[in-house]
């Protein structure tokens, strides 16, 4: 839904201070998003991940991602992302369906 991710890129201003999405995103504070959504949980070649990341078992899927986004280091205990989490429900839904369309 466009109106959708069109919302979602308003919500993912939280996390370009240290997150990079789109063509030629690069890892930074946090590892490059594009697509994220149903790629290998902290499986990205060339991040440095928590080992409480990168030992977690799985994929991003939707379910996977709000979550995490939800509550952050509630979700994966020990994380390195430094960030209290999306309260709504409707930015979660909007900004995963805005990283959605990246591949
Ligand atoms: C990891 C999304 C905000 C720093 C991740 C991952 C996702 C994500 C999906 C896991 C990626 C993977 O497994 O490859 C988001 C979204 C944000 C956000 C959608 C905004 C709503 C931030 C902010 C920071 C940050 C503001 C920095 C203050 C990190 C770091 C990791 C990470 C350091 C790796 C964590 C670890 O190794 O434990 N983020 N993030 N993120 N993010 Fe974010």
């Amino acid at each position: 839904d466009q109106d959708l991710a069109d919302a979602g890129e308003r919500v993912f201003r939280k996390c370009k201070a240290c997150h990079q999405v789109g063509e030629g995103a690069k890892n930074r504070t946090g590892p490059q998003l594009n697509g994220v959504v149903g790629r290998e949980i902290g499986g990205l070649d060339g991040f440095k991940y928590s080992n409480s990341m990168s030992d977690m078992e799985g994929a991003w899927d939707a379910e996977a991602l709000h979550g995490f986004l939800a509550d952050p280091r509630g979700y994966v205990k020990g994380t390195r992302m430094a960030f209290a989490g999306l309260r709504d429900e409707g930015d979660i839904d909007a900004v995963v369906e805005y990283l959605r369309t990246f591949e």
